[in-house]
């Protein structure tokens, strides 16, 4: 997925790009707002920034903050229990995870294996859940968690179930993540409450990425009804002190539920199923639209 703008939408051009840092695949994954995240983050002058994911699923655009320093601190929330038990192995497990990740061979017999891990959902065991979870990330159709492996079952397919499953290049990411653990605070509760754990910190960035109101498919959990986007819109404007960005589908409700704020399109190519180009909403806090509109952010 690329950023991308015309001249009518928010121009996410930024500074820097950054190649792909984390070692989930998700569809969507907005690891390409990294630069212009870097920019505003600096805009904004924060002091020893910790940069917040209340809806982390891979945190593309966190990982890339933290490893090239333009934040000091990430939390990585989600209440996806395999989401959650990824993250957890991946800072207090890191190294039999890359092991795991080394080793496992890449077979549909595997494969078969480490679903039945992740429907069995024991997270009191958060090595083999988080494996499990990574290991579908990796293998399964597009990264859909409910698809069937890459090259199907009989992997008469063109690519083959290891195509995405480079492992020294996931061994590098997860040791890039393992390293700056202690710089990476996990959880797992309802994204509402990080926000107001963090909103009200004036060197917090909180990049919040819900689900969405026309969630398709099942790239990750998607429970979300119009009451919990309504719940989310009423908590984050709660802060209009706070340095926030919420990201959505363009749809009138989530317009309607903003409405008052920095509401902006934005244009990002998808290349989970095919290059389509759709348009998104981005909203701003007060702070982050000020910075934007003066071009410090050199978002335009
Ligand atoms: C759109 S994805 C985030 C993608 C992420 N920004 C990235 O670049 O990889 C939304 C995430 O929110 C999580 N989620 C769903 N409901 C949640 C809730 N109530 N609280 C916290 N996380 C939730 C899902 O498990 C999913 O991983």
């Amino acid at each position: 997925m690329n950023a991308a703008h015309t001249d009518t939408l928010l121009q996410v051009r930024a500074a820097r790009r950054y190649g792909t840092l984390s070692p989930l695949r998700y569809p969507g994954g907005k690891a390409s707002l990294a630069g212009f995240f870097a920019d505003v983050i600096e805009a904004l002058d924060l002091t020893d920034p910790t940069y917040v994911e209340p809806y982390a699923g891979g945190a593309g655009a966190g990982v890339a903050l933290l490893v090239e320093g333009h934040v000091d601190r990430l939390v990585v929330n989600d209440f996806d229990p395999a989401v959650h038990s990824f993250w957890v192995a991946a800072t207090e497990h890191c190294e039999a995870l890359c092991a795991l990740v080394a080793d496992k061979p890449l077979t549909v017999e595997e494969w078969r294996r480490q679903k039945a891990v992740y429907r069995a959902a024991d997270d009191t065991d958060p090595l083999a859940l988080g494996f499990a979870f990574f290991y579908l990330n990796r293998t399964n159709r597009s990264g859909i968690l409910n698809a069937g492996p890459i090259g199907g079952v009989n992997q008469t397919g063109n690519y083959k179930i290891d195509a995405r499953f480079n492992r020294p290049e996931l061994v590098r990411r997860l040791e890039a993540i393992g390293e700056r653990a202690h710089r990476i605070t996990v959880s797992n509760k309802d994204g509402r409450s990080i926000v107001q754990e963090h909103a009200s910190d004036p060197n917090a960035f909180l990049y919040i990425d819900p689900p969405y109101l026309a969630a398709g498919g099942s790239l990750y959990l998607n429970a979300f009804t119009h009451r919990d986007h309504a719940d989310l819109a009423a908590t984050v404007r709660a802060y209009p002190h706070g340095n926030w960005v919420v990201t959505y589908d363009d749809a009138p409700y989530i317009r309607r539920l903003y409405e008052g704020e920095a509401v902006q399109s934005y244009a990002l190519y998808y290349s989970a199923h095919r290059a389509v180009r759709s348009t998104e909403l981005a909203v701003l806090s007060p702070s982050v639209s000020g910075v934007v509109a003066t071009g410090h952010a050199d978002a335009g």
